[in-house]
């Protein structure tokens, strides 16, 4: 058994990532243990979520701050105050400083809704249909000082269908987020993942299934 590891999450919508996460910690697939969960949306439905399943949960405003260093600051404050160990961040949707990432240095992680490098930003599900792309996908990645830039720990990979809009699309991605994001932070919680320059090195390595998708289908 492994010893749980501490995550800090960091939400700004509905928290069906963190749902997943709860959802794994509590069947015991997932050797980790929310100590808190921090929004900048009051209205977050992540709160909901954690208070449902007695987490701590804390609203910190970005609004109520002047600069973006403060904010950081107050989070970081928090974060440290509950004694955390990976900060994952959960379909928060604000940049994180490299103030920020300096005080947990290869310990923040993001799940972004496109195949990366292709895609960071926002409204990528729309992006990735304008621009005719016949994959998309997610990935979970750290953090760096660039927006969706770091090392990628793990992806999936979705079709592009003709009759999708974003919302069909994002839908479809979301469910892979649901399954790689816990499956990263065991893989950390393991401690089996470390970074070598771009590259995460996974040790004992994961299996990876060699097929090729084709889209459309290679034959009708
Ligand atoms: C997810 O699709 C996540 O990948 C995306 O926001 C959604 C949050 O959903 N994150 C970003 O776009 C970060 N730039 P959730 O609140 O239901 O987990």
């Amino acid at each position: 058994m492994f010893k749980r590891i501490r995550l800090g999450v960091l939400a700004s919508g509905g928290g069906t990532n963190l749902q997943a996460i709860i959802d794994h910690c509590q069947a015991g697939s997932l050797a980790a243990e929310i100590a808190v969960v921090i929004t900048n949306n009051p209205g977050a439905g992540a709160l909901e979520r954690a208070a449902k399943a007695g987490i701590p949960t804390l609203c910190i405003n970005h609004r109520e701050f002047a600069r973006r260093e403060d904010f950081d600051s107050a989070v970081v404050g928090a974060l440290q105050e509950a004694h955390v160990e990976l900060v994952v961040l959960a379909g928060f949707m604000r940049i994180i400083t490299p103030a920020f990432i300096e005080v947990f240095p290869e310990r923040v992680i993001n799940i972004h809704p496109a195949l990366l490098p292709s895609f960071p930003g926002m409204h990528v599900q729309q992006q990735a249909i304008d621009y005719g792309a016949r994959f998309s996908g997610c990935t979970v990645h750290f953090v760096d000082g660039g927006v969706d830039t770091g090392p990628i720990i793990i992806q999936a990979v979705v079709p592009v269908l003709p009759e999708d809009t974003a919302d069909t699309l994002a839908a479809r991605i979301l469910e892979q987020e649901h399954l790689i994001y816990p499956r990263a932070i065991q893989l950390i919680a393991e401690g089996r993942v470390r970074v070598e320059g771009r590259r995460v090195i996974i040790r004992p390595a994961c299996p990876a299934d060699p097929t090729a998708l084709v889209n459309p289908a290679a034959e009708d």
